[in-house]
């Protein structure tokens, strides 16, 4: 096969993985492709936990064109028993001649040994083309594998001077509609969506996902050290999975909360009493959140840019001025010099209806003198 070819038939696996933008999480999102004599004899992508891998789904509609097939795959095959039987032990079985792996798996339990399975059994496995393309289809499956972290995304919305609310606390709206209904995709992609007391008092948002024809909803989750969210506040009371944090000491009295089912978890305060939030995103970790979308005003977006817990800023920048007595987008106490500046990499820009909308990367390297 020519790079060029090897190139296209990767291109469609990493199209065919993002369909499961929205529905394969806890799951990383994987595509394949199976090629024999020029012909693409099998497609696959993963849909959801549970279901059948990308591997699994391409072979099946392959049968026995499988024997001598090439086979292009986003992530390197898995090779425990999980939920269902290791995808490389599938591909061995099948006869497949040659698999192109774009990105070796980051979880522990296969980190190699799927592409050692294949070796093993005489198949020529290649690694690498296109890698950083796959890689970037699954940033919270790849941090949380990595580090024990899930990937955050800071969404805001500002006018042309940076403000996010008005003195008063209004808010609402400062971008159009266009925009709103982009945050939706962001919020389905994403397997929880973060706030504050702060924001669920001023704004009582209703935090769940309403993307047309996507049935999972995103983990609710609101810090309130202090238990000062209304019972009623719409994110606690609408249908899906929500989860109130508080520090330790309030779970005695969080229980009108638990009478309505909302889980509420106690976590370590910091020094000043509020939630810790490095504990709560290893607590997300662990239980399987991979990508947090945070929605929340400048307490809570400084506190979490500060702790060097955001990946990437999404900012929906409205054009209009609001004035130097609105609020900013992130409190952070004690920054006075140019070298404690957070840096950032823009990495998108476009607009969207009449709002422009960046991307950017943080650098959480700390390079304060
Ligand atoms: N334009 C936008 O994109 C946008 C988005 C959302 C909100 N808003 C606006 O933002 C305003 C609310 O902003 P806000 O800053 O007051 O609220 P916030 O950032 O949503 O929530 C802040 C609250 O979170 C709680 N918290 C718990 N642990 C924390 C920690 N470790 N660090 C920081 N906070 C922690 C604190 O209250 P406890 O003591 O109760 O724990 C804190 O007061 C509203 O006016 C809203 O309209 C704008």
């Amino acid at each position: 096969m020519t790079e060029a070819i090897d190139n296209r038939y990767m291109a469609l696996a990493v199209r065919l993985a993002r369909h499961g933008l929205y529905s394969t999480p806890p799951n990383p999102r994987v595509g394949c492709v199976l090629v024999r004599d020029g012909q693409i004899v099998g497609e696959g992508w993963h849909k959801k936990t549970g279901g059948p891998h990308a591997e699994i789904m391409a072979l099946v509609e392959a049968g026995e064109r499988a024997r001598g097939a090439d086979v292009y795959l986003t992530l390197e095959p898995c090779s425990h028993h999980g939920r269902t039987p290791p995808c490389s032990q599938a591909l061995v079985e099948a006869g497949v001649a040659r698999v192109v792996v774009a990105q070796r798996d980051p979880n522990p339990q296969v980190d190699g040994r799927g592409i050692g399975d294949l070796e093993k059994a005489g198949i020529v496995v290649e690694t690498g083309l296109m890698a950083e393309v796959a890689e970037a289809i699954n940033p919270g499956f790849n941090k949380r594998m990595r580090s024990g972290l899930p990937f955050v995304r800071s969404k805001l919305a500002t006018s042309l001077d940076g403000r996010t609310a008005m003195a008063s606390g209004e808010s609402q709206w400062i971008t159009g509609e266009a925009a709103r209904r982009d945050v939706q995709r962001w919020r389905a992609q994403s397997c929880a969506v973060l706030s504050g007391s702060g924001t669920v008092i001023a704004d009582d948002p209703s935090l769940n996902q309403r993307l047309e024809g996507e049935e999972r909803q995103p983990l609710r989750v609101i810090v309130d050290s202090g238990l000062r969210v209304p019972i009623d506040a719409k994110c606690l009371n609408l249908d899906g999975p929500r989860l109130l944090v508080t520090t330790a000491d309030k779970i005695p009295l969080a229980g009108a909360y638990q009478d309505r089912g909302i889980e509420v978890l106690g976590l370590a305060a910091r020094p000043d009493g509020k939630v810790d939030l490095r504990q709560l995103m290893l607590e997300l970790a662990k239980r399987q959140i991979n990508e947090v979308m945070v929605e929340a005003g400048p307490l809570l977006n400084g506190a979490l840019l500060a702790a060097r817990l955001v990946d990437e800023l999404l900012v929906y920048q409205a054009s209009h001025v609001m004035g130097n007595e609105g609020r900013g987008m992130f409190a952070i106490p004690g920054l006075v010099k140019m070298n404690q500046r957070i840096q950032l990499e823009r990495k998108d820009l476009r607009m969207v209806g009449a709002d422009l909308r960046l991307l950017f990367a943080v650098s959480n390297r700390d390079d304060r003198g």
